[in-house]
């Protein structure tokens, strides 16, 4: 069942940042289509690269994402920005928010934010960001890369734990043409807020303030408490008594 993804990208007509839908029934990556894309097409900017299944999706760190065919939501969005590279991180912060309401919306319940872009439903992973940058000429174009689970009902041994679904959340099978309408509106709205307004709200959203949390960065892992969001998009932690700002690291609510 493709539940009506082509007709839906068809059919758009564009709303806020999103000019276009572009479906394909398999791709290796959207990330990698998009991307080459924005390489090519100086009009690309807007573009939702769409595909029913990726045969080498990409998640953060250099790991996988399963995406099996008539399950998920697995789409990289195009975006031009006049954005300085330093707050390319807010794209992060967008993303994540927007799938959060996504979610919440379609599922009612508690959906949280987890540092630096993951959406979880009772401490699982239902979706997740892998934001990439390429300069084209003097422009800088980001790949925000989404994936969201929509439809699976298991998961492969080792995410078992840690991964969920819309279905496994909710009992039921869900169209995701719907949830992809909407998270374009989702979008269309949390782009538009101001930065204080996004980051309040994404602050609102986050619940590992104050906690303490696994962190693993690279071949280390420690213990932390969590203290705040750090102006440049890095995670403001307490260690050893001593405060830090930690970037490209995981975080695991499970001790
Ligand atoms: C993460 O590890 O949390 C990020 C996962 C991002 C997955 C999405 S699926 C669509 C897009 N294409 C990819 O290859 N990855 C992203």
């Amino acid at each position: 069942m493709n539940d009506d993804l082509k007709s839906l990208a068809e059919r758009f007509a564009g709303q806020g940042v999103i000019r276009r839908i572009l479906f394909h029934e398999s791709v290796d990556s959207t990330n990698n289509v998009a991307r080459e894309l924005a390489r090519a097409d100086p009009a690309s900017a807007g573009c939702v690269v769409l595909a029913d299944q990726q045969t080498k999706g990409k998640g953060r760190s250099g790991r996988s994402w399963i995406s099996p065919p008539g399950t998920g939501l697995w789409m990289s969005l195009i975006l031009d920005t006049h954005t300085s590279p330093e707050k390319f991180y807010l794209i992060n912060q967008i993303c994540s928010l927007s799938i959060a309401q996504t979610v919440q919306y379609i599922t009612p319940g508690v959906a949280e934010l987890k540092w630096p872009n993951d959406v979880l439903v009772e401490k699982r992973k239902v979706a997740g960001v892998l934001l990439e940058t390429l300069q084209v000429r003097d422009r800088w174009k980001i790949i925000a890369g989404i994936g969201i689970n929509v439809n699976q009902t298991a998961f492969p041994d080792e995410l078992q734990e840690v991964a969920t679904s819309l279905r496994l959340i909710s009992g039921q099978i869900h169209n995701r043409a719907n949830v992809l309408e909407v998270f374009l509106h989702e979008l269309s709205e949390v782009h538009s807020w101001s930065e204080t307004e996004l980051l309040r709200r994404w602050k609102d959203g986050c619940k590992l303030w104050g906690k303490e949390v696994k962190i693993s960065r690279g071949s280390e892992t420690f213990v932390a408490r969590v203290l705040d969001l750090a102006d440049d998009g890095g995670l403001k932690i307490e260690r050893n008594l001593r405060e830090e700002i930690i970037y490209a690291a995981d975080v695991s609510l499970r001790l």
